[in-house]
């Protein structure tokens, strides 16, 4: 397994990758590996000839009062996962070779990173935008490999590609959960093992949607307000603060009166200093 850790090397390194039919897979991360991740680079395994797999925790994506400086960073055991995985190549850059002096270019998706992690978080996605496509650009992979975890994510880099004309498949796989259902995330590590258990409830909350919808409840209020209730329940001990539950068009992310549609949901809640993400889908 090579590591490089600048641009120019990994051009090169590209470029001596061989011509089609030879595939190459790209699983873009920011490291602290879990299952989650580790999901991604199996399916490039399977699917691939050269599997890449990046780390870069992206200054852009952060805001300034965020958890840039604290992101959990072990470089070390990374490597070793990505090892046993059969990885063939890391791209692990640096912050100034990824953003030299004087760079000043962004990718903006515009309607889509309107609502949801987008209004939360504001310049959240363009800096996503930004750093996937410079990953997509410098790597050059046939497929890209995305979890429907960070849903809103998959939607902008699906439509960039688009828009851009971008010759690469986006794939994007399911979410990974713990046993009792917490989806996967570096951030789980910030929480206490009293917010741990409180954190179960955006899962849980999730299923109850999926139960409402299995049971023929269209009116996309009803799941919203049911979803809010389970937040706010005492079983979360008040630990959990809502930033928003969303029931929407699974495509455009625009809120839905009826679920007449493949429709997305999705959750962000503040467990104590931890902003946790989840989300589901609603289709037939
Ligand atoms: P990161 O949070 O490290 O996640 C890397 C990839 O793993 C993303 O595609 C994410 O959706 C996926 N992932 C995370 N948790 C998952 C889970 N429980 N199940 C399945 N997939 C999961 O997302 C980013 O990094 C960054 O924004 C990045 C795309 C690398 C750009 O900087």
């Amino acid at each position: 397994m090579r590591v490089i850790s600048t641009v120019a090397d990994m051009r090169q390194a590209r470029q001596q990758m061989a011509g089609p039919p030879w595939r190459i897979g790209l699983v873009p991360t920011m490291g602290a590996l879990h299952e989650g991740h580790l999901s991604l680079v199996r399916g490039a395994r399977a699917d691939d000839d050269t599997v890449v797999v990046s780390i870069f925790v992206n200054p852009t994506q952060f805001g300034p009062s965020e958890d840039y400086a604290l992101y959990p960073r072990d470089p070390e055991r990374d490597l070793a996962l990505l090892r046993d995985l059969g990885t063939d190549l890391v791209f692990m850059p640096s912050a100034e070779e990824m953003y030299p002096k004087g760079f000043d270019t962004h990718v903006e998706v515009e309607k889509l990173t309107q609502r949801l992690e987008g209004a939360s978080r504001p310049g959240h996605l363009r800096g996503v935008a930004t750093v996937v496509t410079k990953l997509f650009n410098v790597v050059q992979p046939h497929r890209a490999y995305f979890g429907q975890k960070d849903a809103q994510q998959l939607a902008v880099i699906r439509r960039l590609t688009r828009d851009l004309d971008l010759p690469i498949e986006v794939v994007g796989l399911p979410t990974v959960r713990e046993p009792d259902g917490l989806a996967m995330s570096s951030r789980n590590a910030y929480l206490s093992p009293e917010e741990r258990k409180a954190a179960l409830v955006l899962y849980r909350s999730l299923e109850a949607a999926q139960e409402l919808w299995r049971s023929g409840v269209r009116d996309a209020s009803l799941i919203r307000r049911r979803i809010n209730e389970m937040l706010a329940a005492p079983a979360t001990g008040g630990l959990a603060r809502v930033d928003y539950v969303s029931v929407a068009d699974a495509e455009t992310l625009e809120e839905l009166e009826t679920v007449d549609r493949p429709a997305l949901v999705s959750v962000a809640v503040r467990i104590g200093k931890t902003r946790l993400i989840d989300n589901v889908t609603l289709s037939p």
